[in-house]
């Protein structure tokens, strides 16, 4: 009988990538998608790991723990625990969880068939975590969750130091792919009737300095926007330091390049950017910011933020509200500083009380908030073109909308009539409201197009209810 597998993703948009490529090479290896989630009854159930912060460290142990009666119950099903924390915590996995079977890590995805074939037959459980990437991701075997809107990425790892990050330490260094492979598979996704990519990479910004390229990316962008049939090219993350002209130049004259930006602040403070070893300062990021507007006036641009930072004041934190009220951020992933073992911070003296983190978390999301809502009440009366994800929602009878994205990453609920309305089809309407995350289009459709893979015979119907994924990393 077939074996079936289920994979539970954490964290950013890496890691949701590199499941598709567990998915495509466990599914190349003869399993079968379980029907049911993790919990009910796979032969395989994956973890597919987040460490950034603490809380992720915790979420899987507590998984791995309501596993065990299962494990108990059904002694064949296997479990196998991958990607960052994988790779942080090794053999510490199966001391803590001694029913999991299989350990893998961040450079070696490809090994994950093998090692459950090894683990059921030695009946002994297989670690095997390596410090160099064996095969870049993108050359594996893939089961993407979307047809229409996928990732590709163009580097892993990062050449940064961030004294908060954990990252560069399980990632390795950053490792560029040749221009050529990238739009190869852009190029073959489109042919595959996908009308979205999205290129990710630690810091896409550095891309190409490995092959003596400083203006690779931006070239990367135009060369996207020379392919016939792609609708949007989106790209995460940036960073500050290295985000020069020509990528904004790049952005503003590429059609199919969407005018959103996530660009992570991290602080506002110079001080805390210096501590935390990001080299650029506040006036340096408001600068890329206001030439971003100046060339791209629809731009939205989102950030992530981090709050508590060892050393952090009351003034430096006052300092990180002034530039989300300048950016005029549309949105914004907000954390709260979590030490990472082995990371610099770690060991910095001035580890900032909980209850003040706590309260400065709350006033950041308020001002946040603030200003999204800003952004989002000034689309009321704009027409937007809407790439739908969620669909059908009328059927059930209770919103009447489907659910996608715009051109600049906003979410937009849009209400659609009697319209056959599916997930890949684009939708035009009228912003008739504003809300601080989401934006909603009551007035009817003035334009739909079918996504061109409706048409073609045998090929599943994108799936209504795909997970919308926020605009970046998240965990
Ligand atoms: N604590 C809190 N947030 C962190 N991030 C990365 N490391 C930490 C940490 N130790 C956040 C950063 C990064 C995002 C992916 O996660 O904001 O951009
Ligand atoms: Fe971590 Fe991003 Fe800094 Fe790299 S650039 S060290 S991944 S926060």
């Amino acid at each position: 009988m077939t074996r079936t597998y289920a994979i539970r993703t954490y964290g950013c948009q890496m890691n949701v990538h590199d499941s598709e490529r567990l998915s495509g090479l466990l599914e190349q290896a003869g399993y079968e998608r379980a029907s049911g989630g993790v919990a009910e009854g796979a032969d395989v159930v994956v973890f597919n790991t987040c460490a950034v912060r603490e809380n992720a460290d915790n979420r899987l142990y507590g998984n791995l723990g309501q596993l065990y009666p299962v494990k108990q119950r059904r002694p064949d099903m296997q479990i196998a625990v991958g990607g960052c924390l994988a790779q942080k915590d090794r053999a510490r996995i199966i001391e803590r969880a001694p029913w999991v079977d299989v350990v893998f890590g961040t450079h070696n995805l490809a090994s994950l068939p093998v090692l459950l074939e090894r683990a059921r037959h030695n009946h002994e459980a297989q670690i095997e975590i390596v410090e160099a990437l064996q095969t870049f991701p993108s050359d594996l075997p893939t089961r993407r969750e979307s047809p229409y809107s996928a990732w590709v990425s163009i580097s892993v790892g990062c050449d940064n130091r961030c004294s908060f990050c954990i990252v560069p330490s399980l990632r390795g260094t950053e490792k560029d792919r040749r221009p050529g492979d990238v739009l190869a598979e852009v190029r073959a996704l489109v042919e595959a009737d996908v009308v979205e990519v999205t290129l990710l990479g630690q810091n896409v910004n550095s891309y190409g300095r490995s092959f003596g390229d400083r203006f690779a990316f931006g070239r990367l962008l135009r060369s996207c926007g020379e392919i016939d049939g792609l609708e949007r090219v989106r790209f995460t993350s940036p960073h500050p330091r290295d985000f020069t002209d020509d990528v904004i130049a790049a952005m503003a004259e590429t059609a199919n390049v969407c005018p959103g930006l996530h660009m992570p602040l991290q602080s506002g403070s110079d001080a805390v950017l210096r501590a935390m070893r990001r080299s650029y300062r506040q006036e340096r990021y408001l600068d890329i910011i206001a030439r971003v507007r100046a060339a791209i006036p629809a731009a939205a641009i989102t950030t992530d933020i981090i709050v508590g930072f060892p050393g952090e004041t009351e003034s430096d934190f006052e300092d990180t509200l002034g530039v989300v009220r300048a950016a005029r951020f549309a949105s914004a992933l907000t954390f709260k500083y979590s030490p990472r073992p082995g990371t610099p911070a770690a060991d910095l003296p001035g580890q900032v009380d909980k209850d003040v983190v706590q309260d400065r978390y709350d006033r950041l999301i308020a001002v946040v908030e603030e200003t999204a809502l800003a952004g989002n009440r000034a689309k009321v009366g704009s027409d937007v073109e809407v790439l739908v994800s969620v669909g059908e929602g009328r059927k059930d009878g209770v919103t009447g909308r489907v659910s996608g994205r715009a051109r600049d990453g906003r979410l937009v609920h849009v209400a659609v009539g009697d319209a056959e309305v599916r997930p890949g089809d684009v939708v035009r309407a009228t912003i008739t409201y504003g809300a601080p995350h989401h934006l909603m289009a009551d007035g009817g459709i003035i334009e739909h197009r079918h996504w061109r893979g409706r048409a073609v015979a045998n090929r599943p119907e994108p799936a209504a209810g795909r997970r919308l994924l926020p605009l970046t990393a998240r965990t």
